[in-house]
């Protein structure tokens, strides 16, 4: 019998994370304890898996200039930190202060410092106003749900062909299929921006379902 998709137990889970070379790093696993700490709202940060991925893929395009939108306690912003190149640099949109003030520590923690500027504020009063020193290779989007694709229009004409646009939570927790509470508002607008992504033209769309679903977007030549 052909497996089309393969349910990931926690035994699984962990054997995914052990047989991966930085699927158990300290300094993310000290982070996750702290964002615990803060109760039900640590279930904001992006995945262990997901930290790996996002590094990986920042390494393997080779990525220079980044933005985040949606840093929170810091987990995605190290790891996307960490891929950049050299001189690399990445510019992370979030309008809590004290979240992002344990982010600050970590990137001191992690030598990042340097690599990371934090534009703290309203994403949707800086994104339209953000100047970018270049084109950026990647972006990725973890905020407020029902701004993504108002995100992706502002930020997608300043992306380089085959840079990427990431979304989190595209999946919202297995809600998109779910007849009823697919109507929500966050997860109607994210179930909209799922089809939208997988038709334009502008872009290759892969939606992965890694921890909660994540869509890649490749800008494509003609994306301009
Ligand atoms: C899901 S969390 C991000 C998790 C983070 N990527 C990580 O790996 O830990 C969402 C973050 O978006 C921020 N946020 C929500 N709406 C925002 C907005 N309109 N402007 C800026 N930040 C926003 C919240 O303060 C929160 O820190």
């Amino acid at each position: 019998m052909s497996t089309t998709h393969l349910p990931i137990t926690d035994s699984l889970y962990r054997y995914v994370l052990e047989q991966s070379s930085d699927g158990h790093d300290p300094l993310l696993t000290q982070l996750r304890r702290e964002t615990q700490a803060l109760g039900n709202v640590a279930e904001m940060s992006i995945s262990p898996n997901q930290c790996s991925f996002l590094s990986f893929l920042t390494g393997l395009i080779g990525a220079r200039y980044a933005v985040e939108i949606g840093t929170f306690t810091g987990s995605s912003s190290i790891s996307i930190a960490r891929g950049l190149v050299p001189g690399g640099r990445l510019v992370c949109f979030d309008n809590d202060f004290r979240y992002t003030s344990i982010a600050r520590r970590y990137w001191f923690r992690a030598g990042l410092q340097n690599k990371i500027e934090l534009r703290l504020g309203d994403a949707h009063q800086l994104i339209p106003r953000f100047r970018s020193a270049g084109l950026l290779d990647l972006v990725f989007i973890d905020a407020d749900k029902e701004a993504y694709d108002f995100y992706y229009e502002t930020l997608l004409p300043l992306v380089r062909t085959n840079g990427l646009i990431i979304f989190d939570n595209m999946l919202r927790g297995g809600k998109v299929v779910d007849p009823v509470r697919r109507n929500e508002p966050a997860t109607r607008a994210i179930d909209e921006l799922n089809r939208k992504l997988a038709s334009d033209p502008r872009i290759q769309s892969l939606l992965l379902p890694i921890a909660d679903g994540l869509h890649l977007c490749r800008k494509l030549e003609r994306g301009y």
